[in-house]
């Protein structure tokens, strides 16, 4: 398929990188979807090419190695031409820190910032060829303070903020356009969703719709916005969290979070 362009897309298994994947087959975009192996993609992928008539790639692999990672983007830049990398696949949680393994952690940084960036890097090469292409990060609200009882998660999510804002000026002149997608809560599958739950009214405030925040999003990122953030109550947030004294910040949102760790995961 030499002639044909992509839109990569990770952690597209499930949750927001599935509504990313449904979104951008709507708008007539062949996917390269990658995620974790299971069954899960790969029947996602038949019903997306046989309702919306896009070619769908699929690769199932762990992320978090990173010779298998390296080896599948080399085979998809030497095969595909990638116009529009979606930087999806993000893990997090919520436990205190003397209940969580380093592997959990390292996971966490595994995934979150260390596959974020071999994916990215390996992919500008790919993406430079266009005149106009599209990079969009999935950060978080959770990467403007930092957060007691998820710590490693917001720390991840300020590293692929600032990640991304470098690149964005870097990049600007090869036609590569970077954008940041701050998304808040969202009940993309059980865990998430108990967890928003369990903390209560105010996090119940920043709810979108998990197709609608894709949508929104995909849409600004061509329209080449730096800066993405869903929701007008979450925007709200993010100006307030600018405002806030910094340790009122973290104890504020750190407090709201605690309750999460009664929900029974
Ligand atoms: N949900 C929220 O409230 C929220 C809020 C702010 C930001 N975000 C961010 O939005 C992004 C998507 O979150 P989500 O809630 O949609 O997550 P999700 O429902 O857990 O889906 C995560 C996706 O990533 C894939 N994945 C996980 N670990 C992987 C690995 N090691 N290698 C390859 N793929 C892997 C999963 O594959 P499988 O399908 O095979 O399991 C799945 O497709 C993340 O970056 C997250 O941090 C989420």
């Amino acid at each position: 398929m030499p002639d044909k362009k992509f839109v990569l897309i990770t952690g597209a298994g499930k949750g927001l990188g599935k509504a990313f994947a449904r979104q951008c087959a709507e708008m007539g975009f062949n996917l390269i979807l990658l995620a974790l192996p299971g069954e899960n993609t790969h029947s996602l992928a038949r019903h997306i090419q046989h309702q919306f008539e896009v070619a769908v790639l699929v690769y199932e692999l762990d992320m978090c190695d990173e010779q298998i990672l390296a080896d599948t983007l080399k085979e998809i830049r030497d095969r595909y031409q990638v116009f529009f990398l979606i930087n999806n696949a993000g893990i997090g949680g919520t436990a205190s820190i003397t209940t969580t393994s380093f592997q959990a952690l390292d996971r966490i940084i595994s995934l979150n910032v260390k596959a974020g960036v071999q994916v990215t890097t390996a992919m500008i090469p790919v993406l430079s060829q266009f005149t106009e292409s599209y990079i969009l990060n999935v950060a978080s609200m959770a990467a403007f303070a930092p957060i007691a009882y998820k710590t490693v998660y917001p720390a991840s999510k300020a590293f692929i903020a600032s990640f991304s804002m470098g690149l964005r000026e870097e990049l600007k002149g090869q036609g590569v356009s970077v954008s940041i997608l701050y998304p808040g809560p969202i009940m993309t599958n059980c865990n998430v969703s108990g967890r928003i739950l369990a903390q209560g009214f105010v996090a119940r405030l920043g709810l979108i719709n998990t197709d609608a925040i894709a949508r929104a999003a995909i849409r600004k990122c061509l329209n080449k916005k730096a800066r993405i953030v869903p929701g007008i109550w979450n925007r709200v947030t993010a100006k307030l969290l600018e405002w806030l004294p910094a340790d009122t910040a973290l104890h504020l949102i750190s407090s709201s979070v605690k309750r999460e760790l009664s929900y029974n995961f």
